[in-house]
């Protein structure tokens, strides 16, 4: 049968508030804010007839209890999706967007869906980092892996180690500017028109409205300066320069670029390449470099074609790490405009889609860009990137 590659575009993308685990969502469950993301997708786009959708793809780095049971396929139907709209679950730890959202771009270039939902899902109150985690002791006996590779900020320390140049006082910086250009974003409200308004409940509290993230916070370099470092005793890792423990959700309409027109749905973003890579699980942090050599090699272009970064913040040092591989300014303006997950919160499968759809707003702002990134490191020694294009850019053939 001959095939054509199609175009994938990304669509739309929504997220929940993300809130510090065991805050606000204490009492919320995760399925609950996947559904939320999917419903509002389809409410502001109401050009999509719901039975079109393909397939419905949704991360969790831990499939039990609200965030089990083919938690895609849950979160469809209870989303009121038409029952033969199929789902599935995804894991890659934190890269489980991305993840699913490039899953379903395969399956989309190919011809096998027209249209997806692709997002993720991480409530870490419910589900603490590690929870119920029985690793292989040939892990360890065999030493295949060092043992700090299971602890994420252990393996920013790691970086530490292998990156002196790059100072704590540095990370501070970066951190600290994260909180600042989130709380600019906020107040120009920039961050608020992605964001699905959810329903708390609480039996202490009563009920609530989830509207802003509760992570981000004021705060200084002289306090940061005085955090303890809990992943080593003088270590450099510290809660203001490393991402949260966080809950939250997210999804994205994923599609076909000719059936996205021929319906009239927003092109927001076309999808260039992707590229996943290995690195030593010890050092997983540095894992967005290699990842990004190779989405850059298969899309023929090199890292001054990119004009418009999202970095997943998940510690300030693997950040640093990038920029300076790079030549990049910490505080290069193309990087995290609207600050990054040590500010907003850092759910980890969930995370990729809200990182696209930051992209996808800073395209629309930005018409001379042509192409922009989204970037992250993954758990057990592992980087994930895709490029994508801008379709406002101004230099297209009209
Ligand atoms: C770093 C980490 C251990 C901190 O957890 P925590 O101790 O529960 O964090 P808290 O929010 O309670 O912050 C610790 C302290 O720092 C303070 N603090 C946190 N961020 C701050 C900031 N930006 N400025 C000033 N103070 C801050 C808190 O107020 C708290 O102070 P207290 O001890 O006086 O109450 C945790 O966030 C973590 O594990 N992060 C990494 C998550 C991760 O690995 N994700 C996957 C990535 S691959």
């Amino acid at each position: 049968m001959p095939r054509e590659v199609r175009e994938v575009v990304f669509v739309d993308g929504v997220r929940t508030p993300f809130g510090k685990a065991g805050g606000m969502y204490a009492e919320t469950r995760a399925d609950d804010l996947v559904i939320r993301c999917i419903r509002e997708l389809v409410r502001r786009n109401p050009q999509l007839p719901t039975d079109r959708v393909d397939e419905v793809a949704i991360a969790a780095t831990t499939q039990t209890g609200d965030q089990g049971l083919t938690i895609g396929r849950t979160a469809a139907l209870l989303s009121g999706l038409p029952k033969t709209v199929p789902g599935y679950a995804v894991d890659r730890m934190c890269a489980g967007a991305m993840t699913a959202v490039t899953n379903v771009a395969g399956g989309i270039a190919m011809g096998a869906y027209d249209i997806a939902i692709a997002g993720g899902v991480e409530h870490m109150g419910h589900h603490p980092m590690g929870e119920g985690v029985d690793p292989n002791p040939r892990i360890l006996t065999e030493k295949l892996v060092d043992p700090s590779a299971l602890v994420m900020g252990a393996t920013a320390e790691n970086l530490h180690d292998r990156l002196p140049h790059i100072t704590k006082e540095r990370t501070d910086r970066y951190g600290l500017n994260s909180q600042l250009k989130t709380a600019k974003a906020y107040a120009d409200g920039k961050l608020q028109p992605d964001l699905v308004p959810v329903a708390l409940r609480s039996s202490e509290q009563g009920w609530g409205l989830a509207t802003v993230d509760e992570a981000p916070r004021q705060t200084s370099l002289e306090k940061l300066a005085t955090l303890k470092t809990p992943f080593r005793p003088h270590g450099r890792v510290t809660a203001g320069n490393a991402a949260g423990l966080n809950d939250g959700a997210t999804a994205a309409i994923i599609a076909d670029e000719a059936t996205a027109r021929e319906l009239g749905l927003p092109v927001a973003m076309r999808l260039v390449s992707f590229g996943y890579v290995g690195v030593e699980p010890e050092i997983m942090g540095y894992g967005p470099i290699p990842s990004t050599e190779k989405a850059l090699k298969k899309a023929g272009l090199t890292i001054d074609d990119i004009g418009l970064f999202e970095l997943n913040e998940a510690f300030a040092i693997q950040v640093l790490a990038f920029l300076d591989h790079y030549g990049i300014a910490d505080d290069d303006p193309r990087v995290n405009p609207w600050g990054g997950a040590i500010a907003i919160g850092h759910p980890l499968a969930s995370s990729a889609v809200r990182l696209m759809t930051q992209l996808a707003r800073h395209f629309e702002e930005h018409p001379e860009v042509r192409y922009g990134l989204t970037a992250m490191c993954i758990g057990i020694g592992m980087g994930g990137t895709v490029i994508w294009e801008n379709p406002n850019w101004e230099g297209a053939e009209k």
